[in-house]
């Protein structure tokens, strides 16, 4: 249950944290009070005086419990008079970005002191928070810090004098990029003051070490190898749950499929598709952005999406994102009765989705870890994608593996290969449903709690504690 969500991040801190606590470690979720977060339930705890260079900013500690996790939320008109997180929308970050992370970062050692909370481990994730390691050690903490990476293209970088509110001098490798665009990047600094890195699947540590992937990082990651390591991302495993899920009725299992067949029919007439039974439903659920591999997708006449929508299937779409490729899409819709097109962002409508239909493609062009892929498996809903970090560590394809196999997968990301795999795909499920259900129970049951990854990152932070400082 995350309180801002912007994508799979919020998931995986509001599931670890839960998990951790089920394993006896006493976990606290330190986080902006966003304008759009409900404060009832909070509880005001104490102010904190933190300095900004030449201001003293007052910030209010609200704290609630739930599910064992204490959340710790930061107050300030920075967080509460916004409508957004980053930005207003995606595209428009707002210009005191800097300030409000330096902020925040800051507000997280004077709680710890105020609170007396002096936690053995800090886990920070992603440039938000990439300061966090780098104040620790200057102010002469005892905590250990983890860095995780969910995706190392958004590294948060800024002009020299946006750093000044640190209150310590930067040190140039603080620094990426060269000229006039040398640039204050506070995920580099996470990278360099944390003392042990994580990133969200194992084939991404590899791809991250390597230029196309590095994203201008990949020699400092290199250089601190020995402190990386990959942990899959597990999911909310009682928030996705085809038997529970609270958003439909037609619960279904492994064994016994037969809801999954009314769910269809019932998302078809709810997203203006043709109620047939038997015509495959290809899903996605996805920012729409180049990185979802939305230019493979929809560039070139016919795109790869139009020769998809030519062979005997549904697509159905949700998601918000660029507008150039929504444009793009709303034309193909009004053209294709087969093809629903919905610029939403939705929990209702994901949860739906997953559980109705039958493949879902997600060709991204890079997948620090991914998880609608793994809600799609549980949902017994076959993955096509491309061979790419989370994606490649999770989805076997069928036909080279036919016992282990869960789903489709392609090596090269281009259009092509989208449409060979998508139609090799729709070829299996006219084997018949026989042969769908059998695939699809190898995804239904495998186990992706947090069971196992909750108990690898408790093995790193033991090891932090382990070490000498
Ligand atoms: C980012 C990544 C995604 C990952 C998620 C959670 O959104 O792009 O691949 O699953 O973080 O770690």
């Amino acid at each position: 249950m995350p309180f801002s969500k912007s994508g799979g991040l919020a998931d995986v801190v509001g599931s670890l944290s839960p998990a951790l606590v089920s394993s006896g470690v006493e976990t606290r979720v330190l986080m902006p009070l966003y304008g759009f977060i409900n404060e009832k339930g909070f509880k005001y705890k104490y102010t904190l005086t933190v300095s900004m260079l030449d201001k003293d900013e007052k910030i209010d500690i609200v704290s609630i419990k739930h599910k064992g996790v204490e959340y710790v939320a930061l107050k300030h008109p920075v967080f509460t008079e916004r409508k957004g997180i980053y930005g207003d929308t995606s595209f428009t970050p707002y210009g005191d970005n800097a300030y409000r992370y330096l902020l925040m970062s800051k507000a997280v050692l004077q709680y710890m002191k105020k609170s007396r909370f002096m936690a053995d481990i800090v886990h920070c994730h992603d440039w938000t928070s990439g300061l966090v390691p780098f104040l620790l050690k200057k102010e002469g903490f005892l905590s250990y810090s983890i860095f995780t990476i969910h995706n190392l293209a958004y590294q948060g970088t800024f002009s020299r004098f946006d750093a000044l509110p640190l209150g310590f001098e930067t040190e140039e490798e603080m620094f990426s990029g060269e000229g006039i665009d040398r640039r204050f990047n506070m995920l580099k600094a996470g990278l360099i003051y944390s003392d042990m890195i994580t990133t969200v699947s194992e084939s991404y540590v590899d791809e991250i070490q390597d230029k196309e992937q590095g994203c201008g990082l990949e020699d400092i990651l290199r250089a601190r190898k020995d402190c990386l390591a990959g942990i899959l991302n597990g999911i909310d495993t009682d928030e996705w749950s085809p038997e529970t899920d609270k958003y439909f009725k037609t619960h279904f299992t492994s064994k016994d499929q037969s809801g999954k067949k009314k769910l269809k029919a019932k998302v078809q007439e709810k997203f203006g598709l043709n109620k047939e039974a038997d015509t495959p439903l290809i899903a996605m659920i996805s920012r729409i952005a180049e990185q979802k591999g939305f230019h493979e997708l929809l560039h070139g006449t016919p795109c790869a999406l139009e020769k998809i929508l030519n062979m005997k299937c549904q697509v159905l779409l949700i998601g918000t994102g660029d507008k150039e490729y929504v444009d793009k899409l709303n034309e193909l819709a009004a053209r294709y009765k087969n093809l629903s097109v919905n610029i939403i962002f939705s929990q209702e409508a994901s949860h739906l989705v997953e559980g109705a239909a039958d493949f879902f493609l997600m060709p991204s062009r890079y997948e620090p870890c991914g998880l609608n892929q793994m809600y799609s498996l549980r949902y017994g809903t076959l993955p096509i994608v491309h061979e790419t970090g989370g994606l490649k560590d999770t989805v076997i394809d069928i036909d080279s593996d036919v016992y282990k196999g869960n789903g489709f997968s392609f090596k090269v990301l281009n259009s092509d290969e989208i449409v060979n795999c998508v139609k090799r795909a729709l070829s299996f499920y006219n084997k018949g449903s026989k042969a769908v259900e059998e695939a699809r129970r190898v995804g239904m049951e495998t186990d992706f709690s947090w069971n196992e990854s909750a108990q690898k990152y408790i093995k790193i932070y033991k090891k932090l504690l382990g070490g000498t400082k």
